[in-house]
């Protein structure tokens, strides 16, 4: 054999297996991938429910962010809040596609980024861009007990076009990056307890019940307002890692520290998802 043909010859179990056929994949693709950060905590910040309110609500869950600084090392995830609605108003009104529209939202949730980052800046916390997160979080992280991103994910004109607004959000980036890394956990931070049978604050709202713990699946079955990315129901029975999330109301002190202790303050969901079950 010439050295022509030789260096045409590249050892892989996949060579000769369509990519399609799962069943002839799972030797090789159907093991759990290793944890990237396993002592991260991601935690996912309202722009709504905690941004928009400014510093009355800003200031508290900055000075428990700060205190927790200690104790774990965060990737903090903001959302985008009133002015990405304002912007979809826009965009909408002048035909953008959805895929136009997503890094607008993506930039503002970024902005509210930049503002806690501000707050944190004395503690060696500083905002960074995507493409920072996804390949320089670790040295990141070994500089600076935490650092703050926009939770959006970058489907940019990726974006599925079944809706004009886009269905990956904030919420939907939180969770995908957070398992991605095989983090120990991701906390969503609202301003409300947690997850209601119906929005507490609309309409008959004070008879809405609080639900402790739930599932994925259950909540996909229903039909009312959620306070997170339906699409994130669709993305939680595919974790590898990430058996469950909380949410939990920042307006309300140490519901954060709790929750990122381990305690029960808010609504569990569980992904419904082993890791094992879900392989190839
Ligand atoms: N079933 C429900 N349980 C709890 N809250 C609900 C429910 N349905 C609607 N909500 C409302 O959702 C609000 C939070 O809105 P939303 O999730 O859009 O804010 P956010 O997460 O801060 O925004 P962003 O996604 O831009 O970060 C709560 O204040 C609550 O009134
Ligand atoms: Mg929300």
């Amino acid at each position: 054999m010439s050295d022509a043909d030789a260096i045409k010859h590249v050892a892989s179990p996949l060579a000769r297996q369509t990519l399609l056929d799962s069943s002839l994949t799972r030797p090789v693709a159907g093991r759990r991938p290793i944890r990237l950060l396993p002592w991260l905590q991601v935690v996912k910040i309202g722009g709504r429910s905690i941004m928009d309110r400014g510093a009355e609500a800003i200031l508290p869950v900055v000075e428990e962010l700060r205190r927790l600084l200690p104790e774990h090392r965060m990737l903090i995830l903001t959302g985008a809040g009133v002015r990405a609605r304002h912007l979809y108003g826009v965009g909408l009104d002048l035909g953008l596609p959805v895929g136009s529209l997503a890094p607008l939202a993506a930039s503002e949730a970024g902005q509210n980024g930049h503002i806690l980052a501000a707050l944190l800046a004395p503690e060696g916390v500083s905002y960074v861009e995507r493409p920072t997160v996804a390949n320089q979080l670790a040295i990141h992280l070994a500089a600076a007990r935490a650092v703050v991103g926009s939770a959006f994910p970058p489907y940019h004109h990726h974006e599925f076009p079944n809706s004009r607004i886009p269905i990956h959000r904030a919420d939907a980036g939180a969770f995908l990056v957070a398992d991605a890394l095989g983090a120990a956990g991701l906390t969503i931070v609202e301003d409300v307890d947690g997850i209601y049978d119906a929005d507490p604050r609309g309409e008959g709202g004070d008879r809405a019940k609080l639900i402790s713990k739930t599932s994925a699946a259950d909540l996909a079955r229903t039909t009312g307002t959620l306070p997170l990315d339906r699409v994130l129901l669709d993305l939680m029975p595919t974790a590898r890692h990430l058996e469950h999330v909380q949410v939990v109301n920042g307006l309300v002190p140490g519901r954060i520290t709790a929750a990122l202790r381990g305690e029960h303050v808010g609504t569990i969901i569980h992904s419904g998802a082993m890791a094992d079950a879900n392989a190839a």
